[in-house]
Order: structure tokens, then C-alpha cells, then sequence
């Protein structure tokens, strides 16, 4: 059985590595499936915190392992793409490039812009973990960039200027676009597309758990600047989108067999830096409910 709560279980021994790179902790020893007990868990939860992206190594579990320990940090998002939920359980969206019978498995171009899970809605995620569960011998790397070293590295004046603004965040904003690259990508149905209806989010926001402030549009999903001229506001965008992804805040995640990845949406955006056509790649995914960003 996974674990979900285990107040009192025994403790597991596990170290927590931080990277050499501008975020991120690699966790060794812990098994996810087997009981975690507060003290543990707490553990983990000031890991993520502290360094934003956790990878917890070498772990065979099972998707309902998965999904019970992504549960321990909150209810889970069910992701509108419903053609890629994983058999039985809707809250597991499979990200592939494999094809079966000429059919994608999984949404094989997710992540194909920098982003961060779910910014189109009201409450984005909190943070989400991907399970490798086939990799490819090369490439299918992710990239992951820390949105409070892009904050913080801004000029005051721009610091002064953006913090006050908004901005709209649609899902749509390059489905069309991702659909002429890629034709297997469904068209969505009325319903899927009332699912998805555009979110303002501030441009800055502060993280609720820590109070540290970042950065918070993205390529993938952000329109335009709420009350800015479109041309002005686009020309901002354009600065901050080039500007939030230098290499100076990003850590390249060069996958390795059972990783499960956990990053934090409200500090981090991610990139799949993509596969090679001819080699395989299939991950989990949980998402991870979030509040209200401010
Ligand atoms: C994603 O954006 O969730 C997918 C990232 C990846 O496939 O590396």
C-alpha cells in the first residue's frame, strides 16, 4: 500500500544534496511508497522550500504511490487534456512522445515553452512531480529557471515599475500554434475550452510559504500587460520573458532511471528541452493545487 498520512512511522534515513547549480536538492535513500512520518516529511517540505526543485532519486514506485505522496502537499489538479490522463487515474497526466497503433500515448509536446503549471487559472499550482518511467539514451533534458533570483537581479527601476502591474495568463495563447507543429494535438471540445477561460495574475508575486518575491510571467502563457498599450506591454513581456531565463538562474535536468521530480510553480519555471523523434520518452505527472497568487 502507498503511504499517504503516517504520523508516528518509523524514520527512513535519507540525505538531502543540494545541487551545484542556482536551485535545486537531490534526495537520496528516501522511498516514497513506504510510510513517512512527520519529521521526514517536514524535512522534505523545508527541502522544496529552501531549494525549489527536489529530486528524489531512484524511486520504483507505482503511479498510486505517486499520487498518494503528491497528496501530501495538496489536492491534485485534473488536467483539461483528458485524452492523456493515465488509465484509471485521472490525476496522473502522461507526458510521451511515444506513439502506439499511430496514436500518441501522452501529451508529447508538453512543456515545449517556458512555463509554469496551471498560471491560466485563478489558483495555479502549487508545485508538480514528474516520474520517468522510459527515457531516451539522449536529450529529454528539462530545464528549470528560479524566479526569485530573476526578481532579484532586476534593476530598482524596473523592480519599481513592474510590481504594481498584471497580467493575463490564457491556455490558449499558443495551443493553435502548438496544434500546427504538432496535428496530433486534439482540438478541444466547447467544455475543455470553458475550462481554460484566461486568469490575471500579478506580474510579481510573493511566494505564501516563504514571502519571497518572483517573477511570474511566462512565454508560454502570458498575453499581455493589463492596462499597458498592447505594443508597450508586449515590449515589457519580451524584456522579462529574456531576462527570467538566463543561464545564470537555470539548472538543466539531465534525467536519470525512477527520478521523481517535485518543483515549486511558485518559485520556478520549467522548459523540456525535447527528444530526439526516434527515441522513446515517457514521464508522470502530478499537479499540485495552489491559492490565489498576491
Ligand atoms: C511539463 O512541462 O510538465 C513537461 C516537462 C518535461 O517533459 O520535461
Amino acid at each position: 500500500m502507498p503511504a499517504v498520512l503516517s504520523p508516528h512511522a518509523p524514520a527512513q534515513t535519507f540525505e538531502i544534496r543540494p545541487l551545484d547549480a542556482p536551485l535545486g536538492a537531490e534526495v537520496i535513500g528516501l522511498d516514497i511508497s513506504k510510510p513517512i512520518n512527520d519529521a521526514d516529511f517536514a524535512r522534505i517540505h523545508r527541502a522544496h522550500l529552501d531549494h525549489h526543485v527536489v529530486v528524489f532519486r531512484g524511486q520504483q514506485v507505482s503511479p498510486d504511490a505517486h499520487v498518494a505522496f503528491s497528496r501530501r502537499f495538496g489536492p491534485l489538479e485534473i488536467h483539461v487534456l483528458h485524452q492523456y490522463h493515465l488509465a484509471g487515474h485521472p490525476e496522473i497526466l502522461i507526458v510521451s512522445n511515444i506513439k502506439e497503433n499511430g496514436e500518441p500515448i501522452g501529451l508529447g509536446d508538453a512543456g515545449a515553452y517556458w512555463h509554469s503549471d496551471i498560471s491560466y487559472k485563478p489558483k495555479p499550482s502549487l508545485g508538480s512531480l514528474l516520474h520517468a518511467q522510459e527515457l531516451p539514451a539522449e536529450g529529454g533534458d528539462t530545464l528549470f529557471a528560479n524566479q526569485h533570483l530573476a526578481w532579484e537581479a532586476l534593476s530598482l527601476t524596473l523592480q519599481r515599475r513592474i510590481l504594481p502591474l498584471k497580467a493575463e495568463h490564457s491556455y490558449l495563447a499558443k495551443y493553435e500554434e502548438l496544434r500546427a507543429k504538432n496535428p496530433w494535438r486534439p482540438k478541444l471540445s466547447q467544455a475543455q475550452v470553458d475550462q481554460v477561460a484566461p486568469a490575471v495574475q500579478p506580474v510579481v508575486r510573493t511566494h505564501p510559504e516563504t514571502g519571497r518575491k518572483a517573477l511570474f510571467v511566462s512565454e508560454h502563457f502570458t498575453t499581455g500587460i493589463v492596462g499597458l498599450p498592447r505594443e508597450e506591454g508586449d515590449a515589457l513581456l519580451a524584456e522579462l520573458f529574456a531576462h527570467s531565463v538566463k543561464p545564470a538562474f537555470v539548472y538543466r535536468h539531465r534525467w536519470q532511471p525512477h527520478d521523481l521530480v517535485f518543483w515549486d510553480n511558485r518559485s520556478v519555471m520549467h522548459l523540456a528541452a525535447g527528444t530526439p523523434d526516434h527515441l522513446r520518452r515517457k514521464l508522470y505527472r502530478t499537479t499540485i493545487q495552489g491559492d490565489t497568487p498576491f
